[in-house]
């Protein structure tokens, strides 16, 4: 936490001023930090900080994006519909119910916005995308925990947050940084049991990279309740990160309110144009989803090996866990990779845990090598 700098602030004169007063928990908030993307001295690193794919995107995202460098004097479709008509007719979804927006991240955003008031509820489990929180506490919400137990969301716990003030419940499916999920039955009891007028917002940032047949994404239980959404991004498999493109699937009483709060633009052309081109090629995106899944295997196989654990992962990144009974830690891990041109992310507050993205062949053997030499350290 931050505290509000005590800044005095003078007119012209020389004379104390009052200044604007912030919305009450701005100044108890810390910024969002991003992971680490550059390593003094290194030119190239192999950045394994913030979950993007490093195969990068489709190749006809890429030519779509740059056709649409002729266009940038104009504004883009703010009804954004070869998108939401690209994305429907991919995975099989209504694009009347699909709204494009700045990453998943705004999609969050905007749910937030129509649904809480200041003193209204949002809970969130104990590992949760961080901006959920932030956009929450901005709008005057009061934050609810849940406990979470073996690393997994834990939908009892989420539910024994509960009280009439509740108005949305926003849970990473699977989770960040544990990389973990809940299977679509825990999914449904938890919708079952929410109060209507509760919003589930089913946080998918990382759902097409999941391999388990009990994994449900939630787009059916958006087409059969009117309190859950689901956001997406392209910021991952399709490797369009720098963009800033996501979408979320809603009923149509969420559609209705978020497009009278959307800005207009709030997707612009060249992401459209990419993320169009980036779903429509499956070929490219089942590559991708392949490598992470035999990766996230080997992975499993060889960090046992040199004396350390990992959560089990379904994501495109992996938490490494340090043995508690050894002064093995994340930070020293991590500072080691540094030295060897690795940016790691450390997770969690007590210093056992450190978070690596599933890179390209070479970038996970070399990280794997690292930690290795490590563990042998002194
Ligand atoms: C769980 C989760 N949700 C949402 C996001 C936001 O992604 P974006 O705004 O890039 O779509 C992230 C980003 O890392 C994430 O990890």
């Amino acid at each position: 936490m931050t505290s509000r700098p005590d800044i005095p602030i003078h007119d012209r004169g020389g004379n104390s001023i009052s200044t604007p007063i912030e919305v009450p928990g701005i100044s108890r908030l810390a910024p969002y930090q991003q992971g680490k993307h550059a390593i003094s001295g290194v030119a190239h690193p192999i950045k394994l900080s913030s979950n993007e794919s490093a195969h990068g995107p489709s190749p006809a995202a890429l030519a779509a994006y740059r056709s649409a460098a002729g266009q940038l004097h104009r504004y883009p479709d703010g009804s954004q519909s070869d998108l939401r008509q690209a994305i429907g007719a991919a995975l099989g979804l209504d694009p009347d119910r699909i709204i494009c927006g700045n990453g998943s991240d705004e999609m969050i955003l905007l749910m937030i916005r129509a649904y809480l008031k200041a003193g209204d509820q949002v809970i969130l489990s104990e590992n949760n995308f961080e901006m959920a929180k932030i956009h929450a506490i901005a709008q005057g919400g009061d934050v609810r925990i849940a406990s979470e137990r073996d690393d997994r969301v834990d939908v009892r716990a989420l539910l024994g947050c509960v009280t009439s003030k509740s108005k949305l419940c926003i849970v990473a499916n699977p989770n960040n940084p544990t990389g973990t999920y809940i299977t679509g039955r825990e999914l449904r009891s938890l919708q079952a049991e929410l109060p209507t007028g509760c919003l589930l917002v089913i946080d998918g940032a990382y759902a097409e990279y999941v391999d388990r047949p009990d994994y449900d994404d939630g787009a059916s239980l958006v087409d059969e309740c009117s309190n859950v959404v689901m956001t997406r991004t392209f910021s991952k498999i399709h490797g369009l990160a720098s963009l800033r493109i996501g979408w979320a699937y809603c009923p149509p009483n969420v559609v209705d309110a978020v497009q009278r709060i959307r800005t207009p633009f709030n997707a612009n052309g060249p992401a459209l144009a990419a993320a169009a081109a980036a779903i429509r090629d499956r070929v490219h995106l089942e590559k991708v989803r392949k490598h992470n899944i035999a990766w996230l295997q080997r992975i499993a196989d060889a960090l046992p090996r040199m004396g350390l654990g990992m959560v089990p992962s379904v994501a495109n990144f992996y938490l490494v866990c340090f043995p508690p009974d050894q002064d093995k830690n994340a930070t020293e891990a991590a500072a080691h990779m540094m030295r060897r041109g690795i940016i790691p992310r450390p997770a969690g507050a007590s210093d056992k845990c450190l978070r690596l993205t599933v890179g390209l062949d070479q970038e996970n053997e070399a990280a794997l090598a690292a930690l290795a030499d490590y563990m042998l350290s002194q």
